[in-house]
Order: structure tokens, then sequence, then C-alpha cells
């Protein structure tokens, strides 16, 4: 049986399908293609800093399990997925058509061992320890309740499972595809009721510090590279 054909755990009850979704929603919805272009050809690609924190000199146990929240266009679930066919991958994301996206992308590269969802990264539709690795990026940018959705990073993990997070430092540069969003909302004039602030959210070091000691780690790395902060973390 392969992979996909294996479902990760019971079927999620609360997603909401793409005909369901309110017009105006949120920007990442709207204008999912400009979002799409910003990760794919502009952004930093952090693959190799997480290839080298999960993984060094070695490769992923067989079957093991990967989560990405708030996945985007599923850039790193699928980059991932791609290297390392022994990992079974999944990615979860509030918007549609950035998920929609994703899988369509995966599917035309032949990446079968990546599936994604949408849902929301405050309320994970998955049991306690269902995943060995989780991965997000830039998430908190615009994600209000960071402790909550830590706490559910924490939940869902198993436990001796890790966690790599990823968040700009610089609210000019990180808000600049927020920017643009925008820009490009108010301009076709679809900027009513999208949800997303007009600036990224970005932490000061001993706010992301302090976000991570929210839970029981058993281990937290916090380290700083150009404009950007990650943290390593291992569940007891
Ligand atoms: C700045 S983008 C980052 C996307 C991707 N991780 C990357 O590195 O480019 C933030 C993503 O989080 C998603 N998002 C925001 N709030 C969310 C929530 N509560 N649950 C799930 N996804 C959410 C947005 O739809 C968007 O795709």
């Amino acid at each position: 049986m392969s992979q996909l054909a294996k479902p990760l755990a019971p079927a999620p009850t609360n997603l909401v399908g793409p005909t369901e979704l309110p017009k105006g929603d949120s920007l990442f919805e709207q204008f999912d293609w400009l979002y799409i272009l910003c990760r794919e050809k502009l952004f930093r690609n952090d693959t190799r800093r997480m290839v080298k924190v999960f993984w060094p000199n070695t490769r992923p146990p067989s079957n093991s399990r990967l989560v990405e929240l708030g996945c985007g266009p599923g850039f790193y679930s699928r980059t991932l997925a791609r290297s390392f066919p022994e990992l079974e991958v999944l990615g979860v994301d509030k918007s549609c058509r950035q998920v929609e996206y994703a899988e369509q992308k995966a599917i035309a590269l032949g990446v079968n061992n990546c599936r994604f969802e949408r849902g929301d990264v405050l309320d994970v539709t998955r049991p306690a320890q269902s995943f060995d690795y989780l991965i997000a990026s830039r998430l908190f940018t615009v994600l209000p309740g960071p402790e909550r959705a830590l706490a559910e990073m924490f939940r869902v993990l198993k436990s001796g499972g890790r966690c790599f997070i990823a968040e700009p430092r610089y609210k000019f540069w990180a808000s600049i595809p927020l920017f643009m969003l925008w820009l490009v909302a108010s301009v076709s004039g679809q900027a009513n009721g999208c949800r997303e602030p007009s600036k990224a959210t970005v932490f000061s070091r001993e706010r992301f510090e302090r976000l991570f000691h929210t839970q029981p780690w058993k281990s937290v790395r916090v380290w700083r590279e150009g404009r950007y902060h990650y943290a390593l973390c291992e569940k007891r």
C-alpha cells in the first residue's frame, strides 16, 4: 500500500470545503498567486537547515511522519518529501487555494509521499503524538495566538519528536509580502474584510525564546542567522 493510500489519522471533521469559504476572508486566499510567487522565487530557502538539524549525516527513519503547519503553497513539505521518499509528509494551511496549489504542484512533480489539507494550526485535527517531526516557517508573522499554536505543536509531536521553527526578525523585511498583498487588494478594490494585519508580527530575541518555554520541552535551542530566528525543540 502506498503511503498516500494509508491515512495519517482519522479523517478530520472540522475542515471547511472550498465552496464554504467566505470571499474576502484572507489575502492568502484572494491573492494566492502573489504569495506563491514570493514563496517560490523570493524567500529564503531553509530546506538545508531543516535537513541539517533533523538528520545530520543520516536520513529519516522509514515511514517517519512530518507535519508542516501553515504550509502555504507547500514549498518545504514538497521539497522534503521529494528528497526523502521514506518520509510521510502532511502540510496544513487555512487557505484552500494555497493547499490546492500545494497538492497540484506535488502531483505535477510526481511527489507522492506528501499530502495537504485545509486546517487550523490553533486546533489541529490530529490526535496527540501523531508526528515525529514538525516544521513551521514564517507562521507567527500572521498568526494571532502563537502560544496556542505552540501548545498544538507540542501536543501533536511524539515523545522524542522534534520541531523546527523559522521566523523573520525584522518587521520591515517581513512585512513586504503583506504590503504587496494589501496593495494589490486595495488597487483591485478587494481589500474589505481580509483578516491579515497590515504589518507582520516579528519577535524580539527575548520574546522568541520565551515562547518556547511555554511548553515542557526536553530541550530547546534558539539561534539567529541573518534575518531569521530559528528554534529547534525536542519533546521529552
Ligand atoms: C506567511 S505565510 C507562510 C507560508 C509558508 N510556511 C512559508 O514559509 O512561506 C503564513 C501562512 O499561514 C497560514 N495561516 C495563517 N493562520 C493560520 C491558521 N490559523 N491555521 C492554518 N494556517 C494559517 C496562511 O494561510 C499562510 O499560508
